[in-house]
């Protein structure tokens, strides 16, 4: 294993944010994991898979273990289903398009997410009506204090709304080096009621559609909303949609009736923090090189060099204004190092 010195982490954030990883090493193997695993505390670790859900606001003064564990294996489940496992370091929309390539559904609603497979648990990432916990059977992890490797069945992962285990109790404790999904093989059940996917479908002409016709037509809705990270730095949705009450929601809707929202449950609204954003007047204005996307307000991007605290200062500014006017607070989605 090559420990380089002073390294940019420019390219290996989806932001694009320049800071110097004072150590940096690439694991390719879980030999390499367990080896460092067994000559380094949690402290003098900073663990890096895809880099899509993180804003770097400092240098990282210790070493940096980029992890690119690959590989994928199946296994035989029932006559219906097929166990598929992928390694951390796969890339999550390979291992999607992978699945569609074999004809296992289940994922497809989650293509072109960016990130690697060992960090999609973290946040069970979710799009268009799916979350990563409605498939994921378990994953393994390694201990970081320990090197031990632990399997967390789904229920222990304690998924909620970009939420689980890892963002919680045990933050920062394991390195996810293996996740397992069961995948229907035939009969499998599409998930195509978010409006924007029946929409895409219909514009195609598609009234029967297969599992890579509904993946297409993710890859079509995302492309055309949210901004490629090849292009300009971002890391999808910057705050999470807040969780208000059935009151407040009430009240606000007497001074915004278009307000839009999902039902919780009888006490409890989502709302979309995009649009509050945008009812603020962020969407598309730029400060420096930080802005907020023109056509996803819950979007901040990096247009070129903007620092990690410049994108910070502007999350702040946007929160106050919410805060201001909503009187709701938005809770970062993406986590600020
Ligand atoms: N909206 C606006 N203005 C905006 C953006 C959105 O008014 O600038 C309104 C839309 O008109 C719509 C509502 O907000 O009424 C919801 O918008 P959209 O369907 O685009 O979804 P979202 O709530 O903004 C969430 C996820 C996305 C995911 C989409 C589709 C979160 C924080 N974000 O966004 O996830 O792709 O739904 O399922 O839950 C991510 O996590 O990085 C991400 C991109």
């Amino acid at each position: 294993m090559k420990i380089e010195q002073n390294k940019s982490l420019k390219e290996y954030n989806t932001f694009g944010i320049n800071v110097i990883a004072s150590e940096f090493a690439e694991i390719t193997s879980e030999s390499e994991l367990i080896n460092i695993l067994s000559k380094k505390n949690q402290k003098e670790l900073f663990v890096l898979s895809g880099g899509s859900n993180m804003l770097l606001t400092q240098d990282i003064n210790v070493l940096v273990l980029h992890l690119l564990i690959k590989g994928i294996t199946c296994t035989e489940d029932s006559d219906d289903t097929v166990l598929v496992s992928a390694n951390g370091g796969e890339n999550w929309h390979d291992f999607v398009q992978y699945c569609i390539d074999h004809d296992y559904g289940g994922l497809e609603n989650l293509s072109l997410i960016p990130g690697y497979v060992g960090s999609a648990p973290i946040q069970n990432i979710g799009a268009y009506g799916v979350e990563l916990k409605d498939t994921l059977l378990s994953c393994e992890a390694y201990e970081i204090s320990t090197g031990k490797k632990h399997i967390f069945a789904n229920e222990d992962c304690k998924f909620g709304y970009r939420n689980s285990i890892f963002k919680n109790e045990e933050k920062g404790k394991y390195i996810i080096s293996k996740v397992t999904f069961r995948l229907s093989k035939k009969n499998h059940t599409l998930n195509t009621t978010y409006g924007a996917i029946e929409n895409a479908l219909a514009d195609h002409k598609i009234t029967n559609p297969t599992i890579r016709d509904v993946s297409e037509a993710v890859i079509r809705i995302r492309k055309s909303k949210l901004p490629d990270p090849s292009e300009i730095g971002n890391s999808g949705s910057f705050f999470k949609n807040p969780v208000i009450s059935t009151n407040h929601f009430t009240q606000l809707q007497n001074s915004y009736p278009q307000i839009p929202s999902y039902t919780i449950d009888k006490n409890n609204i989502k709302v979309p923090a995009g649009w509050l954003i945008e009812q603020c007047g962020f969407k598309g204005k730029r400060w420096g090189d930080a802005g907020v996307h023109e056509k996803q307000a819950l979007v901040l991007v990096n247009y070129d060099n903007a620092s990690g605290k410049e994108i910070l200062d502007l999350a702040k500014k946007i929160q106050k204004e919410i805060e201001g006017k909503f009187d709701i607070k938005l809770e970062t989605e993406v986590n600020i190092i």
